[in-house]
């Protein structure tokens, strides 16, 4: 696009005071960037939505004609890429919390002087560097592979796609070995759908799920009389798939004496049913998943070592999420697209700030929880774009400088070391703001309220919550209701004793 200047080097200063606004100008032109000014709230919001600017801004708490904060969400909502920083002269903890909620990578004092504010636009800068070559990235990756539907931009997912390709066309026994949500099904759908076999029946049994006494009728089938109950003949899913993919989902809850039966089914290529006389010929291609480690069941003997080799002629281990660079953003996008499609509304990009604590969550639950987490912000942001107070609070209370440093979630993507620093203080910044008090509580309630029945009403608590408030602000309703995050009227309304919904029953 001719004219529009390119994120590089560029930086927005939104502030009111001459002398600063010249300092800093001054300071950045030494190290290259070029600047743009604008003296106040109108002028900032007309250079990033009218004007095109994209880049870092330097915005300040106070302007003459609005408050910087709710500049935040404008801005964002225009170019969710946007790398903010707020400046301020005398700042609260309070204020950056809300910052940092709505979207700001970083929040300095400018008493800290114009050294540090420089430095966090370096550390800014090398953050969006490193997003514009993930988007190029992106694009060059834009060929595909056979597998639809199963996303990824990251080295370690390409090579195990590449090693999927040698055995779709072949019947050889897959195993899936990887954590909860990490796609186990959607790969072993995908064996299916892209092989030969697709015409075939693709038939899944969750091999957890299902009471031990009636899995082996489940697997084999069972004729009419063969036990009490068995009033109808029945087809086993090893019958039903035949010609197609036989899915053994959570493989590892298989109890030995069915592992020995399915072990001769597998050699025989044979099924017969519970009170059968006849066994059948079968063609089945198996597939296999588990979130546990085989090997380590075949050591301890809860698996059989033989029906090991069996299944897992070919194995594959899908890695975590936290292990698979480039991912999480991909993902998200991804999700956030699909979720705002079903919904018919909702926010359409997710903010730099927001990305970055989902980056640095290491995600126990995989792409799910991912998926859920994007789900769950679609519904609760209010704006155009998804920030960080719309990310569920254990994404940002495991937002901990350890987790980016210490090297056990597998070998980190290559960042700068600025970034890492950028990271760190954020990280620090959000758990003395937020995580914190929250563990205090989780200390305090472990003491109060130690199993489910010594719990109280969430409404007693709340209005627990609201007389403490009151009698440290001296009865002052206004201040009670700042510190609480309620209305005024909520509280006027609890100390009035109205009840609320629910509450005359109980009491
Ligand atoms: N790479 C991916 N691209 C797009 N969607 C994905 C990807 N990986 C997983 N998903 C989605 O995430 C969800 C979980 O995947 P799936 O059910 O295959 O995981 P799983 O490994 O079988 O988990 P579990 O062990 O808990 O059964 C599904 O909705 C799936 O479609
Ligand atoms: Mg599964």
């Amino acid at each position: 696009m001719a004219g529009m200047p390119s994120p590089d080097r560029q930086v927005l200063i939104i502030d009111d005071e001459p002398s600063w606004v010249e300092v800093l100008s001054r300071e950045l032109k030494k190290q290259n960037y070029q600047t743009t000014v604008a003296y106040d709230a109108a002028s900032g919001r007309k250079a990033v939505v009218e004007d095109g600017f994209d880049g870092i801004v330097l915005l300040d708490l106070r302007l003459p004609d609005a408050d910087g904060m709710d500049l935040i969400e404008p801005l964002l909502a225009a170019r969710p890429g946007l790398r903010i920083i707020m400046m301020t002269a005398h700042g609260t903890a309070a204020d950056e919390d809300q910052a940092r909620q709505r979207g700001v990578h970083l929040f300095v004092s400018k008493s800290e002087g114009k050294s540090r504010i420089i430095g966090a636009v370096e550390s800014a800068m090398a953050l969006l560097k490193q997003a514009s070559e993930l988007e190029h990235y992106r694009e060059i990756l834009g060929e595909r592979y056979r597998f639809e539907g199963i996303l990824t931009r990251s080295p370690k997912m390409k090579k195990l796609f590449e090693m999927l390709e040698h055995v779709v066309d072949s019947k050889v026994s897959v195993l899936l070995q990887g954590e909860s949500g990490t796609g186990k099904e959607l790969v072993a759908r995908a064996l299916h759908y892209e092989g030969p076999r697709r015409n075939g029946p693709f038939i899944a049994v969750n091999c957890g799920g299902i009471p031990e006494t009636l899995l082996e009728s489940e697997l084999f089938g069972h004729e009419r009389g063969a036990f009490t109950g068995a009033v109808a003949l029945k087809k086993g899913k090893f019958e039903l798939a035949d010609g197609g993919t036989l899915f053994l989902d959570e493989i590892g809850e298989m109890p030995l004496h069915l592992q020995v039966k399915l072990l001769r089914v597998l050699q025989e290529r044979q099924v017969e049913r519970i009170g059968g006389t006849a066994p059948r010929s079968i063609d089945v291609r198996i597939v296999s998943a588990t979130h546990r480690d085989l090997m380590e069941m075949v050591r301890e003997k809860r698996f059989r070592e033989d029906l090991y080799y069996r299944l897992a002629v070919f194995p594959v281990y899908l890695p975590p999420l936290r292990e698979r660079e480039g991912d999480i953003g991909l993902l998200a996008q991804h999700f956030l697209e699909k979720a705002v499609r079903e919904e018919g509304k909702g926010p359409r990009a997710i903010s730099s700030a927001a990305l970055t604590a989902l980056e640095a969550y290491p995600f126990p639950g995989n792409v799910r929880e991912l998926e859920n987490i994007i789900n769950r912000a679609v519904l609760v942001a209010t704006n155009e774009v998804i920030v960080p107070r719309d990310l569920p609070l254990g994404v940002l209370e495991t937002f901990r400088p350890e987790d980016r440093v210490a090297p056990q979630a597998g070998p980190q993507p290559e960042r700068g070391l600025a970034e890492l620093d950028d990271v760190n203080r954020l990280v620090g910044q959000i758990n003395a703001a937020r995580a914190l008090p929250r563990v205090g509580l989780d200390q305090a309630f472990d003491v109060l309220f130690g199993s489910l029945a010594d719990l109280p009403s969430a409404d007693l608590v709340e209005q627990a919550l609201i007389e403490r408030a009151l009698k440290l602000a001296d009865g002052n309703v206004a201040e009670a209701a700042k510190a609480l995050g309620m209305s005024r009227a909520t509280i006027y309304r609890r100390i009035r004793k109205e009840p609320v919904k629910g509450e005359a029953e109980t009491a």
